[in-house]
């Protein structure tokens, strides 16, 4: 056995479904999640059921979200085709503005320039009047975070140069979309990114073997563009996980009759620690390469404040394989169930107190704090 500490992890892209999917997760059982996966910080996207796309639906998820988490929640705001900018009075209670521009799960999805040229120019213009977050101040916006694959990664990063917005990019999966952001870096664009464990340990060759529980937005991409963002590590910001919980059944795993739309997404939350040490322990990473990434970067990115007296507890000699049994989630299962992993998280200390020990969450409901709600 040999322990280490690291500090708690961020993760900066969770779906946990509340309000409207709690079958699928909720904010307890979601941020029990993060805790058995080492994470203490969690930033929830708006594609709920309504959408977090305005200011009484940003106060109404954190209301839900202050009487049920375990850990700490940061909550996004969401831009739609009808309800357009009507966040923007709450604009600094969000960590960011995610705009959809691909294919995704729910009805975020924007579908034209004309819309997207106001969204950039009334954060910018927001940001104008109370800056940019910076070190988790109750002051400022987060940067805006783009769902944007493929052709309309160009379109967001001419958006976020032309009205000076800085820019995060969800879930980056290809070589031609690394590439682009590695060049719009090297000449000075305000623009980061993000990888997920899923992205980076899978690809087309195992959709085969994992059929509907290999199905995602972005899709699982080819070998080359797995090696992509391995050789373009530098300038990954972010590992986060798009966890993104759906039952097996609407995937249609087990049932007979296959459903329409299985919707797309894979739960992450539990198994991304475990998955990044064990490329600590194959000479991947190194052990700051997960930290700049899961805790610095999301930090400096969203302006997320610190969290004093916060850390995990890991056993990197424990070597296991990673099961649907032991999962927290309520989805009950991961595409990575059979994989041996190298790293088990013992104990989480959340501001002095011991919320997580030996596979057993002991935190109350409501222990986690929600982020940037004022008072
Ligand atoms: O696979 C995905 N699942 N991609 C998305 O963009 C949304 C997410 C979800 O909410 O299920
Ligand atoms: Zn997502």
């Amino acid at each position: 056995m040999s322990i280490i500490r690291l500090p708690g992890l961020v993760d900066a892209h969770v779906h946990l479904r509340e309000p409207g999917y709690e079958y699928k997760e909720d904010f307890a059982s979601g941020t029990m999640a993060a805790l058995a996966g080492g994470v203490t910080m969690v930033l929830d996207m708006p594609n709920t059921n309504p959408p977090t796309s305005t200011p009484e639906r940003l106060a109404d998820k954190a209301r839900r979200a202050a009487a049920k988490a375990v850990c700490d929640v940061g909550l996004f705001v969401g831009a739609t085709n009808t309800e357009g900018d009507a966040y923007l009075p709450v604009a600094e209670r969000a960590c960011g503005l995610k705009i959809y521009v691909s294919d995704t799960f729910g009805s975020l999805r924007i579908d034209t320039l004309e819309l997207m040229h106001r969204l950039f120019r009334s954060w910018a213009e927001k940001a104008a009047q109370v800056g940019y977050r910076m070190d988790g101040a109750a002051r400022g916006v987060g940067p805006i975070t783009v769902h944007a694959e493929e052709l309309m990664l160009p379109v967001c990063l001419a958006l976020s140069h032309l009205y000076r917005v800085p820019l995060h990019i969800a879930h980056v999966s290809r070589r031609s979309e690394i590439e682009l952001i590695r060049a719009a870096k090297e000449r000075g664009v305000f623009v980061t990114c993000e990888a997920t464990p899923h992205h980076l340990f899978l690809s087309t060759d195992d959709l085969p073997r994992l059929g509907a529980r290999g199905d995602m937005r972005p899709r699982l991409a080819t070998p080359d563009d797995v090696a992509a963002l391995w050789e373009h590590l530098e300038a990954i910001d972010i590992f986060a996980t798009d966890h993104a919980p759906h039952t097996l059944a609407e995937k249609g795993v087990g049932v007979n009759e296959l459903p329409a739309a299985p919707p797309p997404g894979v739960p992450g939350l539990e198994t991304m620690l475990p998955l990044l040490l064990t490329a600590v322990h194959d000479g991947l990473l190194d052990l700051d390469d997960i930290v700049t990434r899961c805790v610095d970067n999301p930090r400096r990115v969203y302006g997320l404040p610190a969290q004093p007296d916060t850390w995990i507890e890991v056993d990197v000699d424990s070597v296991y394989e990673l099961t649907n049994a032991d999962l927290k989630t309520k989805a009950g299962w991961t595409p990575f169930a059979g994989q041996r992993v190298h790293g088990r998280v013992e104990r989480v200390v959340l501001r002095g107190e011991t919320v997580y020990a030996q596979g057993e969450v002991l935190a109350m409901q409501g222990r986690g704090r929600v982020l940037f709600q004022g008072e």
